[in-house]
């Protein structure tokens, strides 16, 4: 029988003529093929479903996304022809950076050697495909075929088209790997310890704990799953892990020897290498080196075994890629076991890798306003860890019991004080804390405006920056608090001036940007512009890598309020990284203009603990945001910001804000690369952007609107961008992010948030599908004090709710919705409820003197006032039962007014 599909006649007659039989490889059994994470392989289709074309011609073959996989065990077949080549479905890397490039790698595989037969670039921007002919196969046992991403997995859309072998005899056959026959005798892990000690597995310990780069830890298989085998060794027990990988077992006393046999598994391509370190760390935090070396594919594996000391605390593996990429580092923590006598003490446990990086793992850089109340939350990834604090600055206190200094300074300066972490069995550790006071910090709330990336990309303009300005004017954005303009990439001319200044593309900024910041000024708003730390940025435009004092004083001269820094094309090692910020940070300080420096490395290297010394007041902590609930890796829906955000919130605070990128609400699907990467189709439902919205306010994340400013908005998206009472929670004046509880059975996530003024925000994510009920039980929330009656506000619908004791319970939260309450302590008065129900009336009044703010109706009722500037920096504050209070008038046109009352809270701007 002969096979012939898709081949072309001069094919079909070389195959007759040589009577050989022809099989396509797409009529192969394709589920053996890998690609990228969520992405598919299609028999004469392209990864996405439509035709396998390649610059309008199309083909018969295979469509995969890179990075991607093929293993065809040969059968003694003769000859394999193909073309490579990305289909026309993906955009092109000259449309879009980084789209539709891939890396193509056609090996021949025979008793374990390699030989890479072609390797190389293929682009949507080629002319033609690549074409692969291989002959005299014989004796060749493999084929793979491997498709490698470029710099980034997007729309890497690869073909094998016309992909064909030429056989006779058995037809060559795709398979899982290579050389999985014939199998060795497997080791199984022993017994007991030779005196007679319990053996605890490494695989049963929660494996999940393990830092890994790629994919999950598998328990007693490698990590794709198949058996244990370290050059033909197989293995009964063990752990399949990535390299770059992380280990930590908590030795808790009782383990008294490990053992594990370590190599690459034999399923890995032929780039595999990694190299370990197993150490040992005591109770005094010193270091013990076990045994360290490199791995190569086909290499026995490493035999570690060692005696555990009286004082050893933790075990650590630690797994390296040997500075290569981490491509195809299949490594095997092989036989791994520990040796378990029973004192009165648990098992060893893996635990996560934090333990070991700081014995504090908060905000030690902080920043407040005098007479505004502050709040620094101590927190250590040990469980462990106890604090005690010395040297506080008059006005702050220790509250032991919820770890948390608080307080107001009056005095503006810079204060220090100590923190002493303690774990039990080590020496404590001090760590000096900075605090700034002032009333001149670059961003006291975090920023509220709009970004141009979402939605414009390469469309910002004059034009559109004016109409942006417009209408966040007409549409009441500009008063509900949205007064940064910023201007994303591709602002940029192609090239700087000939004097090295950067310059505007002159036929979209036809004036340069000057005239347009003096616009924008002019509508009481603040312009931002955006730059990458490196030679270019994200989208192509000149970097300001290198020139960074002339970048930041131009910026300065043209007026510009605030600096997006990217981090495209620059060294990922946090050195470097944390280098290039600061020398932006440092020219920006020295502009003589204040610029708010906003860094944008998405996270990678922890931003959150070394960018405020390098002068950012906000930084990115993720990749890009995607206009969807669910996005592909490596897009952010709303799932992954809250799995990469919830954490973090022990490093926000007043002017160091975590940045959880651009707010999706009112783009609707319509947006540019916000639209890629979505599971299912892209936007969300109007319950959906509501949760986005909460989340990013409980988070105190930067407030960014992207949504098209040059179409309508509508009075739903309007309404939720808008929500006065969740801003404030955004705003609050003491800067703290949510603290994520946790989540239930159910996937109802719990997060609490203290406010200035003593009330204390609960939100309830359902991240779930189904409708779920909910009872936030105050037990779990430090914050909140469970004999106490609350005030409870529902903050989404801006009403009041009863009064709570100890809990609340919700009877239904729809799928993906997000329920805020605002609670305030012992508010339960006819005097208060009336007073906080009267804050409507609120009545202001400036001239050249005072600023004069009543609250007819209020009479006998706390409230607290806090008047500030449209970024937060506080001009006055002030606690109050009477029904008015007068604060001299400050210097700024804008003038933000905050009344809360009875979990209430009302802001007005007004101008002088
Ligand atoms: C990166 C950033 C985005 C946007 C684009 C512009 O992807 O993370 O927010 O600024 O670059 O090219």
């Amino acid at each position: 029988m002969k096979k012939l599909f898709f081949l072309s006649s001069m094919t079909l007659a070389a195959a007759l003529t040589a009577n050989a039989d022809v099989i396509a490889l797409a009529d192969m059994d394709l589920s053996y093929i890998t690609c990228l994470s969520g992405e598919a392989v299609h028999k004469n289709q392209s990864t996405k479903g439509t035709d396998l074309a390649i610059r309008g011609k199309v083909y018969g073959g295979v469509g995969t996304h890179a990075p991607s996989k093929c293993i065809v065990r040969l059968n003694g077949a003769s000859e394999f022809h193909t073309l490579l080549g990305i289909t026309d479905s993906a955009e092109s890397p000259s449309q879009k950076a980084n789209h539709g490039i891939a890396e193509y790698t056609v090996t021949l595989h025979k008793n374990h050697e390699t030989e890479v037969r072609a390797t190389g670039t293929i682009s949507r921007d080629d002319a033609a495909p690549v074409e692969v002919n291989l002959t005299n196969l014989a004796g060749y046992e493999y084929l793979e075929l491997d498709f490698a991403t470029g710099t980034q997995p997007w729309a890497d859309h690869c073909a094998w088209a016309d992909a064909r072998f030429t056989y006779s005899g058995t037809a060559p056959a795709t398979c899982s790997g290579l050389y999985t026959e014939p199998a060795a005798p497997i080791v199984q892990l022993p017994t007991t310890g030779p005196n007679g000690e319990q053996i605890v597995p490494l695989s049963s310990l929660d494996i999940s704990l393990i830092q890994n780069g790629w994919r999950t830890p598998q328990a007693n298989k490698s990590i794709e799953q198949n058996t244990l085998t370290i050059n033909g060794q197989r293995y009964a027990s063990g752990v399949g892990i990535h390299a770059p990988a992380k280990a930590v077992v908590k030795l808790n006393g009782s383990a008294t020897h490990f053992h594990c046999e370590i190599g690459i598994d034999d399923e890995a391509g032929e780039r595999a290498s990694a190299n370990f370190v197993v150490k040992v760390r005591n109770t005094s935090g010193a270091e013990r080196s076990i045994a360290s070396a490199e791995l190569h594919r086909m290499n026995s594996a490493v035999v570690v075994d060692c005696d555990i000391q009286a004082g050893d605390k933790y075990l650590i593996i630690e797994v390296g890629d040997l500075n290569d990429t981490n491509e195809a580092d299949h490594v095997d923590l092989a036989n791994a076991y520990f040796h378990f006598v029973f004192q009165n003490s648990n098992p060893p446990e893996l635990v996560s890798p934090d333990v070991l990086s700081s014995t504090l793992n908060c905000a030690t850089v902080l920043f407040s306003q005098p007479g505004v109340r502050f709040m620094h939350r101590l927190h250590s990834n040990n469980p462990d860890a106890t604090f005690s604090v010395n040297n506080l600055p008059a006005g702050l206190t220790y509250n032991e019991r919820r770890h948390l200094v608080e307080g107001i300074i009056k005095q503006e300066g810079q204060y220090t004080y100590n923190v002493l972490t303690s774990i039990p069995g080590e020496d404590p550790v001090s760590t000096p804390i900075s605090l700034t006071v002032s009333s001149h910090l670059q961003q006291p709330t975090p920023f509220m405006g709009w970004i141009s990336w979402n939605t414009i990309e390469g469309e910002i303009s004059d034009d559109v920056v004016r109409k942006a300005c417009d209408g966040m004017i007409s549409s009441g954005l500009f008063d509900a608090g949205y007064t940064v303009i910023c201007m994303d990439d591709l602002w940029h001319a192609p090239s700087r001036a000939a004097d090295g200044k950067p310059q505007a593309n002159a036929t979209r900024f036809p004036n340069g940007i000057k005239p347009l910041a003096d616009y924008v000024h002019s509508r009481g708003m603040k312009l931002g512009i955006y730059s990458d730390a490196a030679g270019r940025t994200c989208a192509g435009a000149y970097g300001s890598y290198g020139s960074e004092t002339i970048d930041a004083n131009t910026y300065a001269e043209w007026g510009i309020d605030i600096l997006k820094y990217d981090y495209c094309f620059a060294p990922t090692d946090r050195a470097s990284t944390i280098t290039r910020y600061t020398t932006m940070g440092n020219a920006l300080k020295a502009s003589g203009r204040d610029i708010i420096f906003y860094g944008c490395e998405w996270g990678q290297n922890s931003p959150w603990e070394w960018a405020a010394q390098a002068g950012c007041s906000t930084w990115r902590v993720t990749l890009d945001v995607r206009d969807c609930w669910e996005a592909r890796s490596p897009g952010v829906g709303v799932i992954q910001s809250l799995a990469q955000v919830k954490d973090l919130w022990p490093y926000s605070g007043v002017n160091r804000f975590n940045d959880a990128d651009m707010l999706c609400v009112g783009i609707n699907g319509k947006g540019k690369s916000s639209s890629d990467l979505c599971v299912g189709t892209p936007g969300m439902t109007k319950t959906e952007y509501r949760t986005q919205f909460a989340l990013w306010c409980m988070w105190g994340s930067p407030l960014g609107l992207s949504f098209d400013v040059r179409n309508p908005i509508s009075a739903t998206d309007l309404a939720i961008m808008t929500n006065r009472e969740m801003i404030d929670i955004n705003q609050d004046k003491m800067g703290q992010a949510a603290e994520w509880i946790g989540v239930d059975a159910n996937g109802c996530n719990l997060l609490v948030k203290d406010l200035e003024n003593g009330d204390v925000a609960v939100a309830v994510v359902n991240m779930s599908n189904n409708t779920q009920s909910y009872v936030i039980d105050f037990n779990q929330i430090a914050a909140l004090d469970p004999t106490a009656t609350y005030a409870v506000r529902d903050v989404q619908r801006c009403e009041d709710m009863n009064n709570a004791i100890g809990s609340i319970s919700i009877p239904s939260i729809a799928k993906h919705e997000t329920k805020v309450y605002r609670l305030s302590k012992g508010t339960t008065s006819i005097v208060e409820t009336l007073a906080a129900k009267s804050l409507d009336n609120v009545i202001t009044e400036v001239n050249d003197s005072n600023v004069t703010v009543k609250f007819p109706g209020t009479d006998g009722a706390s409230k607290r006032v806090i008047l500030s500037d449209t970024l937060g920096r506080v001009f006055g504050s002030a606690t109050t039962t009477d029904t008015q209070v007068t604060f001299p008038t400050p210097s700024s046109d804008l003038i933000v007014v905050n009344v809360v009352c009875a979990g209430r809270s009302i802001s007005k701007v007004i101008r002088r």
